[in-house]
């Protein structure tokens, strides 16, 4: 959530931490700051706000130096405030930190330094840190950093330097990622491809407990422990122009229209044809292993849940595996039943959750065997878990989650043609299945054509201050996904509820002022929700309806309808949601809402 990135090389700092920290200004931004090493020195800028404030602050009298740190922050310990912000200084202020994270026992180790006289002047747990790693130092930057971290609990990614050793970029990591950079004479750290690839695409991502020493000369990867740990050099896929808006007014617009691409790379190479079945041996299961599996445990957090509970539907409706899905925060704090004929599958864009990640590693301990359908490859989910599929969906910066909900299911779908494949389903229906999948992408560029007929809908109903999401079976989650784009990103308050459970309560709230979106494809059940939007007609609810060519009734209730074209009832998803994503767009367009970074939001929540 917060970015870090760190500079050691020819070039002077202050312009790349600046550019870095703005690729990564989506992870976090109530705060922004630097410390560049400065002749014999050390200058520390920061400011509260948007990268912009500091950024003007710098206008005409950037610090120059060779070797600096910068960092966004998405505020955890203290008020989003610029004592608050990073970097923090040591007790000499000649030692600089920046971090990710957060450190368990702050509140001890702050007590025991203020008992040897040490005062702090923010509320902040890096502001222990620097003070700790000044207590060891004592000319060795790397050493004093080793010590220091073998005191602390939890979960840290950071990056030092100290005025004292003018050519040193220390950075450790546990629980929070950092990425080196590798560069000609020159070494990034960054927290997030994004600062690194207009520098360099080759990149070592550092493992928990792992620190890095980087001077102009060379770079070596250490434990907390030994003096040294060997590290494959990776390269970085995605190009700058990826990572950039193409031309969209928001990211958020630029990914959503990706959509027909994104799932179309998801799918790529694994579809088979011929034999109405998947090629997907990243998921490491062979026929025995998947015959072995008697239960599934999908949990995961956010939009990512929701793409869980439409893998529940498809995985127990066609392969016939009973699947629970659970919001990670909660699963892995209640003794979850598991055992070696449970499959978890971790979901995650990013694959950095911490909440996912933890119950990644409790099912991992419980003996679960584990996959993961992660976004962003090399992250810390997708390296954990024992087998799974990239979603190849491209880098995903808006807050709402969009084109990755989109090929989670997608890659959801083909987790359940494999196993579909092995138990019930016949040749034909595998072949179906394929098919559908195939023409997806297709379908959704034909909606998207269709854009604008979302925006003139969203101009109506742009003034309500509620919304009401109903959908049944399948696209109960969607109404749920729907529902949560709205608030996330126009603060308007949506819910989400299966179709019928409404008259169970929800119904209260029903009248002119409520519009009711209601997901209602052509499917098998249908006919059941005809008579669910009937009861909220016959209360004055405004009705929106996302349905298939053909329909009239429920056309014909409706004040406004939108539709998508036919899919198998249970890939529908994949579709009806384009429109929610639109209508929230344009919705919080029309009520002047920062899309791309809605208040409060970070893109990837790597604490609990
Ligand atoms: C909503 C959204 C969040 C994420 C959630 C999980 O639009 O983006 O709800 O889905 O924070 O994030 P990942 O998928 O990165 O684990």
């Amino acid at each position: 959530m917060c970015g870090i990135v760190g500079y050691v090389g020819p070039r002077q700092a202050t312009a790349i931490l600046m550019d870095g920290l703005k690729r990564m200004e989506y992870r976090g931004y109530d705060s922004a700051g630097i410390a560049v090493i400065n002749g014999d020195g050390l200058t520390v800028r920061k400011a509260a706000g948007k990268l912009g404030v500091l950024a003007e602050e710098l206008a005409g009298n950037a610090p120059t130096g060779r070797v600096g740190i910068g960092h966004t922050r998405w505020a955890t310990h203290g008020a989003p405030t610029t004592p608050n912000a990073h970097p923090h200084v040591d007790r000499s202020g000649r030692i600089a930190v920046i971090h990710n994270g957060i450190i368990e026992n702050a509140n001890d180790l702050r007590k025991a330094l203020v008992a040897r006289g040490h005062e702090f002047t923010s509320q902040t747990d890096t502001e222990v840190l620097a003070h700790l790693i000044g207590e060891f130092y004592d000319g060795n930057l790397e050493e004093a950093v080793a010590a220091a971290l073998r005191d602390v609990d939890g979960a840290y990614g950071i990056c030092v330097i100290s005025a004292d050793e003018p050519d040193v970029l220390v950075a450790a990591r546990n629980g929070s990622p950092i990425i080196l950079g590798i560069g000609d004479d020159e070494y990034l750290v960054a927290s997030d491809q994004s600062a690194l690839v207009e520098h360099t695409r080759s990149v070592i991502y550092l493992d928990n407990g792992e620190m890095a020493v980087m001077t102009p000369k060379g770079y070596r990867v250490r434990s907390l422990i030994s003096r040294r740990v060997d590290k494959p050099i990776n390269q970085i896929e995605w190009d700058l122009e990826t990572i950039e808006r193409g031309g969209f007014e928001h990211f958020m617009l630029k990914e959503i229209f990706e959509q027909p691409e994104s799932i179309e790379n998801t799918m790529r190479g694994h579809l088979l044809e011929e034999t109405g079945n998947v090629r997907v041996y990243g998921l490491k299961l062979d026929d025995d292993q998947v015959k072995e599996i008697k239960r599934i445990i999908i949990t995961a957090c956010g939009t990512s849940w929701h793409s869980g509970m439409i893998g529940k539907y498809m995985l127990e409706e066609l392969a016939r595996v009973p699947t629970d899905v659970e919001y990670a925060s909660e699963f892995r704090y209640r003794n979850p039943i598991i055992d070696e004929h449970t499959l978890v599958i971790a979901i995650s864009q990013s694959g950095e959750t911490a909440d996912t990640l933890a119950a990644l590693l409790e099912a991992k301990q419980r003996g679960a065997r584990t996959v993961g359908l992660v976004n962003v490859v090399g992250s810390t989910i997708a390296r954990e878990v024992d087998g799974g599929l990239y979603l190849r969906c491209g880098p995903e910066i808006g807050v709402a989650s969009t084109k990755a909900f989109t090929s989670q299911v997608a890659a959801l779908a083909m987790v359940t043609l494999r196993f579909a494949r092995l138990k019930e389903m016949s040749l034909l229906d595998g072949k179906r299945w394929v098919e559908a999948l195939a023409a997806l992408p297709g379908q959704v560029r034909e909606i998207l054509s269709r854009a604008d007929e979302v925006k003139v809908l969203a101009e109506q109903f742009a003034d309500a201050n509620n919304a009401l999401y109903l959908g049944r079976g399948v696209n109960f989650p969607t109404a749920l996904e729907g529902a949560l784009k709205l608030k996330e990103i126009s603060y308007v308050h949506a819910e989400g509820y299966p179709a019928a459970e409404m008259k169970h309560g929800p119904i209260a709230l029903i009248d002119d002022a409520m519009p009711v979106i209601v997901v209602a494809p052509r499917d098998a059940i249908y006919g059941k929700i005809v008579s669910n939007v009937q009861e909220v007609r016959a209360r004055g609810g405004r009705i929106i309806a996302i349905t298939n060519p053909g329909d009239e009734e429920i056309s014909d209730l409706a004040d406004a309808t939108f539709v998508v074209p036919e899919t198998l009832d249970l890939l529908s998803p994949i579709l009806t949601v384009i429109p929610l994503q639109l209508f929230s767009y344009y919705v919080a367009l029309r009520r002047g809402c920062n899309v791309d970074q809605p208040r409060n939001l970070a893109k990837s929540v790597t604490v609990e």
